[in-house]
């Protein structure tokens, strides 16, 4: 279990994250039906955090960094002809060298970032627990982002907005 104390240095970190500048231009960039790159990444680190909070051996500091910035590769795919056929390859390290630049990242956060479209990057496994949840997890909440109808969209929004707003509920 994650005292008081700990609980409030991570939301510090995700909330200071959400409102860091450089990280509000994911809000630009659209993802599966009502989400955004925002919303979805910021939601890949609520539901990773959740799911290990009491497991022992997680850094969750690196877990919250790594979903956070998993997608930081700042551009729009559908828009760009050119990058659309091989943006899933291609993302995982265009977002890992752009966190970088951005941000001081440690060699465990770069794993994370560049780990998680495995398999469909075999050269690049997750070793860590961290980037084996982060891999996980983005699917998890892709494939729900994706199998949302029309109809809910809008709903979907206001629902995702909600529930991306803290780390913990208090
Ligand atoms: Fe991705
Ligand atoms: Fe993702």
């Amino acid at each position: 279990m994650l005292t008081k104390e700990e609980k409030e240095k991570l939301e510090r970190l995700y909330q200071s994250l959400a409102k860091d500048e450089r990280i509000l231009r994911l809000k630009d960039i659209q993802m599966h039906r009502g989400s955004n790159c925002y919303i979805h990444s910021f939601k890949v680190a609520k539901v990773a955090v959740h799911r290990v909070m009491n497991h022992k051996g997680y850094n969750l500091e690196n877990v919250i960094l790594g979903a956070i910035l998993h997608d930081y590769y700042l551009y729009d795919w559908r828009a760009d002809h050119s990058k659309k056929k091989k943006h899933g390859r291609r993302h995982p390290l265009i977002a890992e060298a752009n966190a970088r630049r951005d941000f001081n990242i440690s060699p465990e956060v770069s794993e994370i970032i560049k780990c998680h479209m495995w398999p469909l990057t075999p050269h690049l496994f997750p070793k860590s627990k961290e980037a084996k949840l982060i891999n996980y997890v983005d699917d998890v909440v892709a494939t729900r982002e994706a199998l949302t109808s029309r109809r809910f969209k809008k709903k979907h929004l206001e629902c995702s907005l909600k529930f991306i707003e803290r780390l913990f509920d208090e």
